[in-house]
Formats: structure tokens, sequence, C-alpha cells
């Protein structure tokens, strides 16, 4: 069936794996109203289709994304709190919790501008690659807000104190090889290389049993923000709902083939996964 259309949002793929696209490539992706309300839509949509297994949230054009709309988030919705608070609760809303609690895995593929509030869908996808070209900024400071939404809060999850308070206090833009080097996103490659670089994380991420993958990616945000009992506790839990859920009965499976069939090494790649 085909893919639902969207104004400000556009849906590709390569097989198993899903492109989500911000479509406003001339307002450098910068996030409307009507942009949050097509992101929402889209991904509660995607979350249940069975053919995507991989999510990679890109951007068309020159900005991966330019932040909240100045003019259409801010300035129209200004003297309407009811709009604004919907809006506020939608862009929220798949920002954070459906990319964090998306079920399969995510990646932030950035190719060109990041700014503002473009940074908590960066930060709540699983895996961020960008273009060493790409510009990433906290331009807030600049035009007279805090990083607001959960921004702040993205911030000091993601970044070393030092950094977090550097860039958001000065508003000073910097590259995709800059943004390794915090540890913002995961990989940095010329531009040209960004898509076959994502592809191949992907290509990584397929072989992985679906289960695993979910299960480790929850545990991993989960316990971020848990004490060492709480989290010793939690992951017993989780190990247990997770066999729960695996289809593929994955710890049998990898515990055969690894101690009797001998047929691969579990500390250099994954078992084969049953067709
Ligand atoms: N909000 C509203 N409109 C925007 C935004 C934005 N965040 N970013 C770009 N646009 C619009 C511009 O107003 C312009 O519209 P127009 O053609 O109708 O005049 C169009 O997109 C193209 O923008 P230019 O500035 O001409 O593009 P350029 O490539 O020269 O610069 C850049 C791109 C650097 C991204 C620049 O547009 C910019 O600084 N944007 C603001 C980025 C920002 O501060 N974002 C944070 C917002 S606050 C927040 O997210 C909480």
């Amino acid at each position: 069936m085909a893919d639902k259309t969207y104004e400000n949002v556009v849906i590709e793929r390569e097989g198993e794996v899903t492109f989500l696209y911000l479509n406003r490539p001339e307002k450098r992706n910068a996030m409307s109203p009507g942009l949050h309300y097509d992101m929402q839509d889209a991904l509660l949509n995607l979350e249940y289709d069975a053919q995507t297994k991989v999510l990679v949230l890109g951007g068309k054009g020159e900005a991966w994304c330019a932040g909240q709309d100045i003019k259409t988030y801010f300035r129209e919705q200004g003297n309407d709190p009811v709009a604004r608070r919907k809006t506020n609760n939608t862009s929220h809303n798949w920002r954070h919790e459906l990319l964090t609690h998306f079920s399969k895995p995510t990646i932030a593929m950035v190719q060109g501008y990041c700014f503002g509030g473009a940074f908590t869908q960066l930060s709540s996808c699983d895996f961020a690659i960008a273009a060493d070209e790409a510009i990433f900024g906290l331009s807030e400071v600049n035009w007279g807000i805090l990083p607001g939404g959960i921004v702040s809060w993205n911030l000091t999850d993601m970044l070393l104190p030092r950094h977090a308070m550097y860039y958001a206090a000065t508003g000073e833009p910097f590259t995709g090889k800059r943004a390794v080097e915090i540890g913002l996103v995961n990989e940095s490659v010329p531009r040209a290389e960004l898509k076959a670089k994502t592809m191949e994380l992907a290509g990584k991420l397929l072989k992985l049993n679906p289960s695993v993958v979910r299960y480790t990616k929850e545990a991993i945000r989960a316990v971020r923000h848990m004490g060492h009992e709480e989290a010793r506790d939690y992951l017993a839990v989780k190990q247990d709902a997770m066999h729960k859920a695996d289809k593929e009965i994955g710890e049998k499976v990898g515990m055969k083939e690894c101690l009797d069939a001998k047929s691969y090494r579990p500390g250099l790649g994954p078992y084969k996964r049953p067709t």
C-alpha cells in the first residue's frame, strides 16, 4: 500500500529501512504547527508498520531542521494560548515521547543545519550520524530565549556539563566533526557519504535479533537516570520481559550455536538469524 502523503513530511523506503524526512526545505525545515501534527501522525503510523525495521530521521534540502518556526510557532501562536498548548504538546510528543519509545532502532541522519528545538529529536534518536559539514547550534541565546521545551535537559543528558554550558550560553555554531568530539553524534562523514554510512549502520542493526535490540535500547535509556540498585532490579525484570517477547528465542539459539554447533563467535558478531 502506498504511504500516506503529508504537506510537511515525506516518507521514502529502502527495503526494511524507512526514511522520514522533514520537508519544508524553503523554510530550512523549521518546525511549524503543521509539521508537528504531520510528524506525530507519521510516527504513529510507522510505529506499527511491519515493513519498517529501522527508522531514519532526515531533512530535505540544506537543513536537517532549523528549530521551531519563529514565525508560525512562536509569533503567530503568541496570543492564542490554547493553540500554543496543543502544538507544544504535539511537538513534545513526537520529538520526545514517540521517538524515544519507538520500538525499532532510530537513526538521525544530519546533513545540514540543526538548531535549537531540533536538538530534542536529535537526542531522542538512538543513533546520530552527521555530515562533516553539518552546522549545529543552540541559537536561542542569540535571539533572546533560553533552550526551552526540554532542550536544556537534552543537552545535559547528552553532553558533559562544560560542553552543554559553553554551546548553550554562547550560541556558537559547531560542525559535524565537533559534534562527534563532544558526544552529540556517533560519527561524521563527508556529506556525499552520509546516506551510505547511515545504511551501513542500518544494515548492522538489521542483522541482529530485533527484540533484543529493542529491549537493549530501552534499558540503556532507562538506567541512565537510576541508582545502581534500582538498575539491577529493573534489568533483571527487563531481561525476563525480553525473553517473553523474543519470538526468535535468541538466547537459546545463540547459546546452542555458540556452544554446540560452534557456528559463530559471540565476541565477534551475532549468530545468523533464522530466515
Ligand atoms: N523559523 C522560521 N523561519 C525560518 C527559520 C526558523 N527557525 N529558519 C529559517 N527560516 C526561514 C527564513 O525566515 C527564510 O524565510 P523567507 O524565505 O520567507 O524569508 C527561509 O527559511 C530561508 O532562510 P534563510 O535565513 O534565508 O536561509 P540561509 O540558508 O541563509 O540560513 C539558517 C539558514 C542559518 C538556518 C537561518 O535561516 C537561521 O539562522 N535560522 C534560524 C535558526 C534558529 O535560530 N533556530 C532556532 C529557533 S528557536 C527554537 O528552536 C526553540
